[in-house]
């Protein structure tokens, strides 16, 4: 599936990203999650070309270290965007604590996209059998008291917690495809090729870090940077996420 879409701003944290014009097409990796389940005589997913592994098994050829990279990134990934949940859940509270109904429809657009995002981690960790973080009530309780607190603060502060945020996933969805490039271009050409999951995989961070990357433009467009106090606001928040994920990849 395609859909067209529309970004006003690449940060330059995110330079790898391949297009700089406002409007162009992508596909959605992640639908290969949202398919049907296959007929047991079925060898690939109903709706791509997909062999069905990709989406059901975890290669058992791996390293102990890249296996403890995989864990690692789905652990970290699937604890973020349960952060970005409960944060986009405390600020859609807050707007509709103070009625301000236009920006509660901001904030749920944006939350929709987080719940897929959360529902294929989600995936992701049962079939790579990745160990979940075990810190979900905290990170639960912080990011709503984030979301909530901001929201509360004013829209503009509301929308600089989502610009800091996203600044940070962004770059940090980047970091993972990069550590991931060894096992999909393995150097060694007698090396078989990676299992199918890695490449889908690797799409579906691209996926999710364009997504984040046009949240991003969202808050900046809705005036994250008129925020009073914008510089020291995004320093905190975002040394905060950059804490999160540094624990999330251990705990
Ligand atoms: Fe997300
Ligand atoms: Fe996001």
């Amino acid at each position: 599936m395609t859909i067209i879409i529309s970004r006003s701003l690449i940060p330059s944290c995110c330079s790898t990203l391949a297009s700089s014009s406002r409007l162009f097409t992508r596909s959605l990796a992640s639908h290969a999650y949202m398919a049907p389940s296959p007929s047991p005589s079925s060898s690939s997913s109903p709706t791509s070309s997909l062999p069905i592994e990709a989406t059901t098994t975890t290669p058992t050829d791996l390293t102990d270290e890249q296996r403890r990279l995989i864990d690692s990134i789905i652990r970290v990934d699937q604890a973020g965007e349960l952060g970005a949940n409960w944060i986009y859940r405390g600020q859609k509270w807050a707007m509709d604590v103070k009625g301000d109904k236009e920006t509660a429809k901001q904030v749920e657009e944006m939350w929709e996209n987080e719940r897929h995002h959360l529902t294929i981690l989600s995936h992701l960790q049962t079939q790579h059998r990745a160990r979940p973080t075990m810190l979900y009530p905290l990170w639960q309780a912080m990011a709503f008291g984030l979301g909530a607190s901001t929201g509360l603060l004013s829209k503009e502060a509301a929308m600089a917690c989502t610009e800091a945020v996203e600044t940070v996933i962004g770059e940090h969805y980047d970091d993972q495809l990069k550590a991931l490039q060894p096992l999909l271009n393995p150097t060694d050409p007698s090396s078989p090729a990676p299992h199918p999951s890695l490449p889908l995989m690797a799409d579906i961070l691209k996926e999710f870090r364009d997504d984040e990357l046009e949240h991003l433009d969202t808050a900046v467009e809705e005036g994250a940077q008129k925020a009073p106090g914008h510089s020291l606001l995004s320093a905190i928040i975002g040394v905060g996420c950059k804490v999160a994920i540094k624990v999330c990849e251990k705990v």
